[in-house]
This record gives structure tokens, C-alpha cells and sequence, in this order.
């Protein structure tokens, strides 16, 4: 592999060994260089990044093809780390990284998607690729129902039914806690408030609440939809593997250019899935997967979904 990209990295440390104040230098830097996007919210460059280092010090991370396309931006950025004599490293950055870290980045989950098919071939390459998955003992525990066209509405049609006439079903794993708590109760309610809001939905409106919550059985209208399931006489462990296995998959598709959304919302319904699609009773219906092309115009698609710094879910000893 070819290791001679250099990131330049701006250190929130000064030559002598002062950290440098303010503590959102980084953010404060990057968003001079930043872009506002379509929903008003700043997008940092991927040229100027904030980032921290192993030990939590703020770094500004700065690809050096930023030379070459704003020859104004590079001159600025660096000479901002000279006029405060700030620490400057270069990292080799493996060439793939680059674009691995932008796939990542540009994921979200989307609620809205086009028409446009997505052929049977290029499932089955993401589900390899996904299959390359690691699993405890090579196990590979995953088990995959792909639905298109008829195959998709059908199922579709009938959960949306037992959805309209409140039928409940037993899930046959918990997904989420029966009561929530903090912090993760705060982050639920943001995100579910966030959706609510931008497709317009009022507070307390139950009616058109429940119908967005229904949009889950439709896939949010995706070309395709997957159904994945689990044998029960496997261990709970395995939901690790399982869990590794989607994550690759929703990569895969984003590299694809395609967009995805992750559901345990078809988990509800166990019986009518087993039932119509003829799943046997050794399988737990793990949940589903909207695959396609995300509606660029829709405002579901737009929510940014904040996520915790590093610092206050990683502990980091002996660095
Ligand atoms: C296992 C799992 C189940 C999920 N189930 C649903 C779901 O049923 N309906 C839905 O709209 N989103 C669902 N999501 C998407 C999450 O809401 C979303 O991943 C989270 O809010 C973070 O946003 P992002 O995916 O855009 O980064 C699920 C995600 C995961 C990982």
C-alpha cells in the first residue's frame, strides 16, 4: 500500500509546550473554511478538519491537497499555526483512508427513496462484501431475505394491515429497554423529535405520527427491502456478529452510492413475517433494511444526527 499522502496536523500545543486557549480553537478555525449546507447547518471541509489526539489535545487536520485547490485557505491555515506558534506534524495517510473516512461520514439513515431499481446483482455484491464480515468462530450467523417489486409490496401490504388494525405481535428478542433513562433518553427524544419537525408534524399530533411510523413497514419506499434473520438455537453473542455484518453492509451500499435504513421496526411483527415469507420457526426475525436511492428533495432526509465527542465515551490509559 502507498503511504506517501501526508496530512498536516496542526496540534493545539504551542513549541514551548502551552495548550492553546481558546478550547474551540479547532472548531473556530475549521468553520472559517467551512461551507453552509442546503439546511443552513456548517459542513466542515474534508480539506480542514477539527479532530483530537489519542490524549484529547485539539487538533485541525489538513489535507494537503488543500495546496492545490485554495491556494488562499492553505496560506491562511498555516500561517495561523505559525502566528501562534502552534506544533505542526505530518502523518502518512494510507491513500484508501481518505475515502474510507468519507463513507463513513456521509452516512446517515434515509427515510425517503426513489423509485429507481437497484438490480439483484448489485445486493448480492454488498452482501458479499458484507459477508467478509469477522464473526466468533467464522460462524457467520447472518441469514438474508432480499425483496424487490412485487415481493417487497406484498410484504409491505400485509405488516401495513396488522399496523392499521393495532395488532400487536411478541417480538422475539428485545431491542430497546422497557424504560428509558438518561443520557440515551434525551438522544432518542431529539431524534425523534428532529424527523417530526422536518416533515411537519406537530406535537402531540398522534394521527400523522403513527402514519410516519407506519412508513417503516413500507421500507420508506425503497426498490429494496431486507429482512434479516437469526437461528434461536444460536447465542446472544452473535448478535455482535450480526450487528458487524449490517454495519459493513450499510458501508458497503454508501461506497455503492446508495442509501440505506437500518429497522428493528419489522421486528414488531414476527408472525406476519415468518407467515409470508415462509421463514422457519428456528428463525428470530433480527429486523430489516430500506436499501435505494435516497429522495434528495425529501425533509426526512436532511436530519444530521449529532454523535457524543470521543472524550466522553472512550477511556484511554498508557499513552
Ligand atoms: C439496529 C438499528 C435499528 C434501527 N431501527 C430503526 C427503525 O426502526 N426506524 C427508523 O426510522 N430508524 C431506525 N434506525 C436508525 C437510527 O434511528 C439511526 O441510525 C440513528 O438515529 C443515527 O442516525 P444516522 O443513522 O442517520 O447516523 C435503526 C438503527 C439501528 C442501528
Amino acid at each position: 500500500m502507498n503511504h506517501d499522502i501526508m496530512n498536516l496536523v496542526i496540534i493545539g500545543e504551542t513549541r514551548d509546550g502551552k495548550i492553546f486557549r481558546p478550547s474551540d480553537w479547532a472548531e473556530r478555525l475549521c468553520s472559517l473554511t467551512s461551507a453552509l449546507k442546503n439546511d443552513k447547518r456548517v459542513k466542515y471541509s474534508e480539506f480542514v478538519r477539527p479532530g483530537c489526539t489519542t490524549t484529547g489535545a485539539k487538533v485541525v487536520i489538513v489535507d494537503p491537497r488543500l495546496h492545490k485547490i485554495d491556494r488562499i485557505a492553505w496560506k491562511f491555515v498555516l500561517d495561523f499555526a505559525k502566528e501562534h506558534n502552534l506544533k505542526l506534524e505530518s502523518i502518512p495517510v494510507p491513500p484508501v483512508y481518505g475515502a474510507v473516512a468519507e463513507t463513513f461520514r456521509a452516512r446517515h439513515s434515509t427515510r425517503r427513496f426513489l423509485p429507481t431499481p437497484v438490480s439483484r446483482e448489485t445486493i448480492a455484491e454488498l452482501l458479499e462484501l458484507a459477508s467478509r464480515s469477522p464473526s466468533g468462530t467464522n460462524a457467520q450467523p447472518w441469514k438474508v431475505y432480499a425483496l424487490a417489486g412485487e415481493a417487497r409490496e406484498a410484504l409491505s401490504a400485509a405488516l401495513l394491515e396488522r399496523f392499521n388494525q393495532d395488532a400487536a405481535e411478541t417480538r422475539e428478542y428485545a431491542y430497546y429497554p422497557d424504560t428509558w433513562e438518561e443520557p440515551w433518553l434525551t438522544r432518542r427524544r431529539k431524534m425523534g423529535f428532529a424527523l417530526y419537525e422536518l416533515v411537519g408534524i406537530p406535537k402531540g399530533d398522534q394521527p400523522r405520527m403513527k402514519e410516519q411510523s407506519g412508513r417503516n413497514l413500507l421500507f420508506f419506499d425503497a426498490p429494496v427491502g431486507l429482512i434479516f434473520t437469526l437461528d434461536r438455537h444460536l447465542a446472544q453473542g452473535m448478535f455482535l456478529d450480526y450487528g458487524i455484518f449490517i454495519g459493513h453492509l450499510l458501508i458497503a451500499a454508501q461506497a455503492r452510492g446508495l442509501a440505506s435504513c437500518m429497522q428493528t421496526a419489522f421486528a414488531d411483527y414476527p408472525e406476519t413475517i415468518h407467515r409470508h415469507l415462509g421463514i422457519s420457526a428456528r428463525e428470530i426475525i433480527v429486523g430489516g433494511l430500506a436499501l435505494g436511492h435516497p429522495d434528495p428533495n425529501a425533509p426526512e432526509n436532511r436530519i444530521v444526527s449529532e454523535r457524543e465527542p470521543v472524550e466522553s465515551f472512550a477511556t484511554f490509559k498508557g499513552f
